[in-house]
C-alpha cells in the first residue's frame, strides 16, 4: 500500500479533533513526498508533507502555525514516524527507520508479487499499434505500439483483465490497389511475397498518376467488400502477409501483441448496416447532401462554419472509418465486456475519438458505468524539429529504425567492452546482444519518458547514452546493483544467487538504517505504489520512467555514500537488501516498460 494512503487518513483524524469544520475542507489532509533524491536538503528535514493545512487556515480565519501545531499534537504517527510544524502551517512527516527497514522487507520479500502496488480489477479493452496494413510498418506506427504495451504490462501487473486489440486497417483503399496491381502485373506470386513494400510503392505510383488505375483500384473495393471470391482470396493474402511482417516486428520489440489481437477493421463488416440501423432507431441520423450522417453539435469549434458531422456511410453506400469504429465500440461493450476502454491512438485523431464517445453515448452503445479514453500522443519529430522522415522524404520502416539504434548501441558497448580488463571482456557475438538489447530499450524509453501528448524529437544519439535519463542508464544501474550482490556472494562463498522473489527466509535480516542515503533510498523505493497508482489513473508513462530515474539516483548516492562490501555485520547486509531490493524494483519497472535488463553489461 501507498505510504501516503496510510498516513493521510491519520492526519484527517488529527485534523477532525482540532476542527471538524477543516475536516469536511476536501484537500485538507493532501500531502505528498518531498523530492527525496532530488532535494537533499528538503529530504533531511522530511519525507513527507501534508499541504492543505495553510489554505483551509486561511479559509477558517485561523492562525495557520497555531493550527498545524494542534493537529501535530494530535497526531498519532506511533512507530510510523515524527511530524513537525515547518514555517506557517506546513507539517513535516519524517518516517522511521525501523519502520521504513520493515516495509522494505515486508514488500521485497514478502508474498506480494505488486511490490505493494494496489490491485485494480476489471477488465480493459485496450486498442494499440493499430497500423494500417498493406504495407510495412513504419516510424508512424512505433508510439501507439509502445505506449500501448507498456500500459497493457502496468494494468496486467495490478491485476486486470487486459484484452488486447490491434485494430488494424484491412479494408480500405489500399487493398484495391494492391489487388489491382496484381491482376495487373504477371509475376507477382502472392505464395511467396516478399517484398511487400515494393509491391505497395508500385501500385501507389500508378494510383497517383496512372489513368483509371485509381478507379479500377476503387471498383475491387466494392468487389471485395461484395465478396468476390478471388478478389476475396487474394486479399486475404495480403492481410496475412502483411500481419506476418507487423508481427515480426512486434517479435522483434518483444511487445505483447499476438497474432490473435489482430481484430481489423474487416470483422466489423457484416455489422455496420446494423449500426446505421441502431443510430436512425436512436433518432440521432442524419442525412447530409446524401450521407448518413450523426451531427456532434457539441464540437462545432472544430468544424469553424461547416456542418459538425460524424459521417457513418459515404454518399454512394461506402461505410467510413467511424462507422467501423461504432461496431467496434459495441463489440467491446456488449461481446468483450469491457470496464474500460482505451485508444492509443495519435493526437491528430482525437476529434474522431471524441465524436465517437459522444456519438456512442447518445445511441447507447457506451453505457454510462463504461469508460472510454483517448490516449493520444503527439508526433515523433526529426532533428529539424518535422515529422521524422527518411533525408529524401520517404517514411521510415520500423524495421530500419530498430537496427540503426542497435547498431549505434553497438558501437558505444564495443568501445565500452574494449576498456575492459582482458579476463573480463565480452565476445563480440556477446557484445551484439547486450547492444541489440539496449537499442530495443533505448527506442522504447526514448519514446516512454516523454510527456505522451507533446511532440518529441527522435535522437538515436541521445537514446542509447549510458548517462542521463535513458534505458541503458537504468538498465546499467540494475547491472551494478546485481554486481554488488554478486561481488558479496563470491566474498562470503554464499550460494544463493537465487533472485529475490523466489528466495524464502523465514526470519529476514533487519534492515537497520544508518545513512541519510539509505534513508532517501528507502523512501524512494516505497514509492512505488504510488507512481503505478499514477501511470493507471493518468494512462501517462512517463511517470514511471521518471521515477526510476530517481530510484536509480538515490541508489547512486547511496552507493557513493555507504561502503556496502567493506561494510560489517548487520549494516553490510542490510545494505547489500537495499541493493537487492533496488534490482528487484529497477527490473520490476524496466519490465512494465517492456524493456528487459541485463545481468552482465
Ligand atoms: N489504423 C488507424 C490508423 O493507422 C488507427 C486505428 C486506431 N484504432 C481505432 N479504433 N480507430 O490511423
Amino acid at each position: 500500500m501507498s505510504i501516503l494512503k496510510l498516513i493521510k487518513p491519520r492526519v484527517l483524524a488529527a485534523i477532525k479533533a482540532v476542527s471538524t469544520a477543516a475536516a469536511e475542507i476536501p484537500t485538507v489532509a493532501d500531502c505528498g513526498y518531498t523530492s527525496g533524491a532530488g532535494n537533499p536538503k528538503q529530504a533531511l528535514l522530511a519525507d513527507i508533507q501534508v499541504r492543505g493545512i495553510l489554505s483551509a487556515a486561511k479559509r477558517l480565519k485561523l492562525d495557520p502555525t497555531d493550527f498545524a501545531k494542534q493537529i501535530v499534537e494530535k497526531l498519532d504517527l506511533q512507530g510510523v514516524g515524527k511530524a513537525t510544524v515547518d514555517g506557517p502551517g506546513f507539517i513535516n512527516i519524517k518516517l522511521d527507520d525501523a519502520w521504513l527497514g520493515d516495509r522494505i522487507n515486508k514488500l521485497f520479500w514478502g508474498a506480494d508479487p505488486r511490490l505493494g502496488a494496489e490491485e485494480w480489477t476489471g477488465r480493459v479493452v485496450l486498442d494499440y499499434s493499430s497500423p494500417n496494413l498493406a504495407k510495412e510498418m513504419h516510424v508512424g506506427h512505433l508510439r501507439s505500439t509502445i505506449i500501448g504495451d507498456a500500459l497493457a504490462r502496468v494494468l496486467g501487473f495490478v491485476g486486470a483483465d487486459v484484452i488486447r486489440q490491434n485494430h488494424v486497417g484491412d479494408w480500405g483503399t489500399q487493398f484495391g490497389m494492391l489487388i489491382a496491381h496484381v491482376y495487373d502485373t504477371d509475376d507477382v506470386n502472392l505464395d511467396q511475397l516478399q517484398d511487400l513494400e515494393a509491391l505497395y510503392v508500385q501500385a501507389k505510383i500508378r494510383f497517383d498518376v496512372e489513368e483509371g488505375f485509381a478507379d479500377r483500384a476503387r471498383d475491387y473495393v466494392v468487389k471485395l467488400q461484395a465478396g468476390d471470391a478471388d478478389i476475396v482470396k487474394k486479399w486475404e493474402k495480403i492481410v496475412e502477409v502483411s500481419l506476418m511482417h507487423a508481427q515480426k516486428i512486434y517479435d522483434t520489440l518483444g511487445v505483447l501483441i499476438k497474432r490473435s489481437d489482430a481484430y481489423g477493421e474487416s470483422s466489423y463488416n457484416a455489422d455496420l448496416p446494423n449500426v446505421v440501423t441502431d443510430l436512425d432507431k436512436a433518432g440521432i441520423l442524419a442525412v447530409d447532401q446524401g450521407a448518413k450522417v450523426v451531427y456532434t453539435p457539441a464540437f462545432q469549434k472544430d468544424f469553424g462554419k461547416g456542418k459538425p458531422v460524424f459521417v457513418v456511410q459515404k454518399t454512394g453506400d461506402g461505410f467510413g472509418y467511424a462507422a467501423t469504429d461504432l461496431a467496434a465500440m459495441r463489440y467491446r461493450v456488449r461481446h468483450l465486456k469491457g470496464d474500460r476502454l482505451l485508444y492509443v491512438i495519435d493526437n491528430r485523431q482525437s476529434l474522431h475519438c471524441r465524436q465517437l464517445f459522444d456519438v456512442s453515448r447518445r445511441a447507447g452503445f457506451l453505457p454510462e458505468n463504461v469508460e472510454a479514453t483517448h490516449v493520444g500522443f503527439g508526433t515523433m519529430m526529426g532533428a529539424d524539429k518535422k515529422p521524422f522522415k527518411t533525408r529524401t522524404g520517404g517514411t521510415i520502416k520500423l524495421a530500419e529504425l530498430i537496427a540503426s539504434a542497435q547498431e549505434r548501441a553497438y558501437a558505444l558497448a564495443k568501445e565500452k567492452n574494449e576498456k575492459r580488463s582482458e579476463a573480463d571482456r565480452f565476445t563480440d557475438a556477446q557484445v551484439r546482444d547486450i547492444a541489440n538489447k539496449i537499442g530495443i530499450g533505448a527506442i522504447k524509453y526514448a519514446d516512454l519518458s516523454k510527456q505522451r501528448d507533446r511532440d518529441y524529437v527522435f535522437d538515436l544519439d541521445a537514446m542509447v547514452q549510458f548517462e542521463g535519463n535513458t534505458a541503458p542508464y537504468l538498465m546499467y544501474a540494475y547491472t551494478r546493483c546485481r554486481a554488488v550482490g554478486r561481488g558479496a556472494t563470491a566474498a562470503t562463498e554464499a550460494s544463493s544467487s537465487a533472485p529475490i522473489a523466489t528466495t524464502t527466509t523465514t526470519t529476514p535480516p533487519k534492515l537497520v538504517l544508518t545513512h541519510n542515503a539509505e534513508h532517501v533510498l528507502a523512501t524512494t523505493l516505497l514509492q512505488f505504489p504510488d507512481e503505478i497508482a499514477n501511470v493507471i489513473a493518468t494512462s501517462c508513462p512517463h511517470h514511471l520512467c521518471g521515477y526510476l530515474y530517481r530510484v536509480a539516483g538515490a541508489y547512486s548516492q547511496f552507493y557513493q555514500a555507504c561502503p556496502i562490501l567493506k561494510s560489517e555485520g548487520e549494516v553490510r547486509a542490510s545494505r547489500l537488501r537495499l541493493c537487492e531490493a533496488t534490482a528487484e524494483l529497477l527490473k520490476t519497472g524496466l519490465g512494465l516498460l517492456g524493456i528487459g535488463v541485463l545481468e552482465v553489461m
